[in-house]
């Protein structure tokens, strides 16, 4: 079968119009969220939802987030808590995501939580993404829109350079503006952190006054991410190096010499807007890639947890 170029889509209008058109028609459409660009496919639809799982390689027991355009939506799928509604109410539209347990009739495709009775749910910020949502009006699977196992993609070039000829279109709005996945919180129980991401732990802690449960190492709960290497560079990957050795290229945090700074000032959040891209750049070189301290605060939690897992040992 010969393979059809992927369409670069302009996040205009009629942009968003098209994308929304090739959605509700079953087909792959990546677009931008504020954390990273997501491979979106209806929900709704088994045949979609099989084909995001089949275009990034994923392993089919990693379930995908629904996208809504609003905490409304939401609950159309959820059974709502009052901890979801005061953290939908401070954080949507944001980097957050919530999984909550399933309603009956919530007409989500079983290839989204991957036979889970919970659902992971968010409403993206960014403008583009939530005038797509309301357009189309049903909820929008979306994993990050990269290979499985790859590094996150945070401009229209990274999708398709990993899902060319894969996907129906992507729609380009330029680079994303937080650059880390969302964070993930767990609230069928005690409220839990299920995966560090772009709104920081801290936030989630002092709003709800309490922290956050984490997982124990070898948990059987099932958590995010469990596939150890991820975000992976094709180069090595060595951390927390005060410089590079012989033949590294170099990653930097805050005032020194490097071949990549992810903010020469230190600051936190310009360099978790900066790390996939910085990532994706290095690997080019074909270079080992050594990495400075990032600390472990704020969003530096989100960073050192992707960094963590792009240098773990990875599978033949
Ligand atoms: O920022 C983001 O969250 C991006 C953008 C596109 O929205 N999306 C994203 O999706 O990072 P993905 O599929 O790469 O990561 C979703 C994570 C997975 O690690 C998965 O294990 C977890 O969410 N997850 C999904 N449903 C879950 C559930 N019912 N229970 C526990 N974890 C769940
Ligand atoms: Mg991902």
């Amino acid at each position: 079968m010969p393979v059809q170029p992927t369409l670069r889509l302009a996040a205009d209008p009629d942009g968003i119009a098209r994308a929304a058109e090739l959605l509700r028609d079953g087909r792959l459409v990546a677009f931008p969220t504020e954390t990273v660009y997501g491979l979106g496919g209806d929900a709704t639809n088994g045949q979609a939802v099989a084909g995001i799982y089949a275009a990034k390689g994923r392993p089919s027991f990693n379930p995908l987030i629904a996208h809504v355009a609003s905490a409304e939506a939401a609950r159309r799928h959820v059974h709502w808590s009052e901890t979801a509604e005061r953290l939908a109410t401070a954080f949507w539209p944001g980097p957050l995501t919530l999984v909550l347990p399933l309603r009956a009739n919530h007409g989500i495709s079983e290839l989204v939580t991957a036979g889970l009775d919970t659902l992971a749910v968010r409403v993206p910020a960014h403008p583009t993404a939530r005038t797509l949502l309301a357009t189309l009006d049903r909820p929008v699977a979306a994993p990050s829109a990269n290979p499985s196992g790859r590094i996150s993609p945070t401009t229209a070039d990274h999708v398709l350079a990993g899902l060319d000829g894969r996907i129906a279109a992507v729609l380009d709005a330029g680079p994303c503006g937080v650059g880390v996945e969302s964070t993930i919180v767990g609230l069928s129980g005690t409220p839990i952190l299920l995966r560090p991401g772009g709104l920081p732990t801290e936030e989630i802690e002092a709003l709800l006054g309490q922290p956050l449960a984490r997982h124990q190492q070898g948990d059987n709960i099932s958590a995010p991410g469990q596939l150890l290497s991820h975000y992976a560079p094709q180069s090595t990957v060595r951390l927390n190096a005060r410089a590079p050795s012989d033949g590294e290229v170099f990653l930097g945090f805050g005032p020194m010499d490097c071949d990549e700074n992810l903010s020469p000032s230190g600051n936190l959040t310009e360099a978790a807007a900066n790390l996939f891209a910085a990532l994706h750049r290095l690997d080019t070189t074909g270079k080992p890639i050594a990495i400075a301290p990032i600390p472990e605060r704020g969003l530096g939690l989100a960073i050192n947890d992707r960094l963590r897992r792009a240098a773990a040992p990875r599978d033949p």
